[in-house]
């Protein structure tokens, strides 16, 4: 048995629309209401160091009215951890951030930071915070998190995505090394989570994985609801991903 795959719709870029006319539509939390009704798990949402989607008053407004679970990103920085202390979301995944990137483009490099981490993954930890790292799918990075007493990595799946698009043999390449992480992530006792990227076309193989747990998903969900309705973009990826275990549990 594989078990159940968790859908986290990351809300942020309803934030980014709202924010391009400075007013109060679209709401990101009218998004997460019908995200919840359409299958999701839970909701993600990015609090960037700029503001530039989500502001403060989001994730109050989250934490007030979204039964689901909250997967706070943040950076690791002090002003991200004591916001974190102050709502404790359920869970807060950290990720690298800088101001001129246009999105998250990569996954921390937590084998090369321990010493900086270590109080943050501590300090949220020890507030019930189930926190995670967005790293590649590497063995140094896994070993670091597992270094770092960190329950949960989150694989960053944006260079597999990419490889969608450059040809079999390069999309499977990519695939193999995001199954190769989730394993060895796995062994090492990690619960295995993955996002970035994913879209109809490139998601059943990472759902297949048995090993993953959770994925999160955002930008794609909220450009498809422009043309098909955010729930029904959010019931299709979840129908997906259920039918990609289903296949994977007849398979094995
Ligand atoms: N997971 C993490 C850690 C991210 O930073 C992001 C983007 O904010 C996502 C998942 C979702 O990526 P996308 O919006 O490309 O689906």
């Amino acid at each position: 048995m594989t078990g159940k795959l968790r859908l986290g719709v990351n809300i942020d870029h309803v934030a980014t629309i709202r924010n391009a006319r400075g007013g109060d539509h679209p709401d990101p939390i009218r998004a997460a209401e019908l995200a919840a009704a359409a299958g999701a798990d839970g909701i993600t949402a990015h609090l960037r160091e700029d503001r530039r989607h989500i502001g403060d008053r989001d994730i109050e407004r989250l934490m007030e009215r979204i039964a689901l679970p909250l997967n706070l990103e943040m950076a690791a920085t002090d002003e991200m951890l004591s916001i974190a202390l102050r709502h404790r979301p359920h869970a807060a995944c950290i990720v690298p951030e800088r101001r001129e990137e246009r999105t998250t483009e990569g996954g921390i490099d937590a084998a090369g930071q321990i010493d900086r981490l270590r109080p943050i993954v501590g300090a949220l930890g020890e507030a019930g915070i189930r926190v995670s790292l967005f790293i590649e799918a590497d063995r140094k990075q896994l070993d670091a998190a597992k270094a770092l007493a960190a329950p949960v990595v989150e694989l960053h799946t944006g260079t597999y995505c990419e490889a969608w698009h450059s040809g079999a043999d390069a999309f499977e390449r990519e695939r193999r090394r995001i199954a190769e992480g989730a394993s060895y992530g796995r062994a090492l006792g990690l619960e295995i989570h993955a996002g970035h990227g994913l879209s109809f076309d490139t998601v059943k193989p990472v759902a297949r994985l048995s090993e993953v747990a959770e994925l999160n998903i955002g930008h794609f969900l909220i450009g498809e609801a422009i043309f098909i309705g955010l729930s029904d973009s959010v019931r299709e990826m979840r129908r997906l991903m259920d039918e990609a275990r289903a296949e994977a549990e007849t398979s094995a």
